[in-house]
């Protein structure tokens, strides 16, 4: 992977007539990355993967790709390929005519067309299914002909949007395990979008968080996962208990709170995972408002002095049932010192 950009946006803004969608992005993608693209419903991402295919034409800003201005390029000459959620195979054609479909409107015939599609179906697995109709695979089968079709043109990047939400939970798994082979072993840029953190902090290189049409966080897994930016990406990947700083204090529902350590001067709040609770003892109570077993750990939502508390503990410790006072601390190393409150 080298360090230059490969396919950069600057200032991108697009809009849908007057509803401005993503504003003044800024993003710089290296050759051979695998980037994700994590938000909430309506936050841009579909959105800038069309401007960046070509389909939607910037309201301003650039589009650069392999050290070529691209932003007013037309979409089928960008090299820049896309599969959908809805992946639309043509189901009168056979497995092998949908993924050569797109190589013939490019002018290949012949034995050269034949390898081309034959190595396609080879890096997805499908090699023996050649002959059939997408009809008679199944939904991660034909996943996997949607993503030859587009890996066979030979994209400098491959974006995919939500390619595996229509998947059950076990296919889901294994095209993530296939997507991830399929880009390393090519070393094609690859951006895709997702709902699910998990599959974001398993799959990519880079993380782009975005919020309400620009980027909240950019950042590896480990960035995004244990050093969250803001409030907002604090609480998406999971930090359940999230608070301002204000004057060196922590702010509660019902007035500030003076934890025992003081807090970081840089930060504009600090967020705990259920499980970097203290539970059993520190400086502050809780009673308990219920409980949850799950196998290996309990989960205790607590009423406290700063509102409500989420604590995890491993499940060998001893139950606790509703209505016991417990003692339990906030520890200020365990936190995750967040930049932005939002
Ligand atoms: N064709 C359109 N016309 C007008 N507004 C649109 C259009 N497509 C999207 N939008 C708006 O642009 C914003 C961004 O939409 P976008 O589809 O990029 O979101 P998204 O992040 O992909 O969401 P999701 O996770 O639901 O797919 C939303 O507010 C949406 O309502
Ligand atoms: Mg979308």
């Amino acid at each position: 992977m080298s360090n230059t950009a490969f396919l950069s946006l600057e200032k991108l803004t697009l809009a849908y007539g007057d509803t401005v969608a993503v504003k003044d992005l800024d993003l710089s993608i290296r050759q051979g990355e695998l980037v994700a693209f994590l938000g909430p419903s309506g936050c841009g991402k579909t959105t800038t993967m069309r401007s960046i295919a070509g389909l939607l034409r910037p309201q301003s800003g650039r589009i650069s790709l392999d050290g070529a201005d691209i932003t007013r390029v037309a979409a089928n000459k960008r090299s820049v390929g896309l599969v959908f959620q809805s992946y639309a195979l043509f189901p009168h054609l056979t497995v092998f005519e949908n993924v050569a479909f797109g190589l013939r409107l490019k002018g290949l015939s012949g034995t050269e067309l034949e390898s081309r599609v034959d190595a396609g179906l080879k890096s997805v697995g499908l090699t023996s299914f050649a002959a059939r109709k997408p009809a008679e695979l199944s939904g991660g089968q034909q996943q996997r002909v949607a993503l030859a079709r587009s890996m066979v043109m030979e994209p400098k990047v491959l974006l995919l949007d939500e390619p595996l939400s229509n998947l059950d939970a076990r296919l889901r798994l294994e095209m993530r395990a296939e997507l991830q082979r399929v880009q390393k072993e090519t070393g094609v840029t690859m951006i895709f979008v997702t709902h699910d953190q998990g599959e974001a902090l398993s799959l990519a290189d880079r993380i782009v968080v975005m919020l309400n049409g620009a980027i909240e966080q950019i950042g590896t897994p480990e960035d995004i996962y244990n050093r969250p930016a803001s409030a907002f990406v604090a609480d998406f990947v999971g930090f359940e208990n999230i608070f301002a700083i204000e004057n060196g204090r922590l702010r509660a529902g019902n007035g500030p709170i003076e934890l025992a350590m003081p807090l970081p001067h840089d930060a504009a709040g600090l967020a705990w995972r259920p499980r970097m609770v203290t539970l059993g003892s520190g400086p502050f109570q809780g009673t308990v408002r219920g409980a949850a077993f799950s196998g290996s750990t309990r989960e205790y939502l607590l009423d406290t002095p700063l509102g409500a508390l989420k604590a995890e503990v491993d499940a060998a410790a001893p139950a606790h049932s509703a209505g016991t006072t417990l003692a339990f601390d906030l520890p200020v190393e365990k936190a995750a010192k967040l930049e932005r409150f939002n």
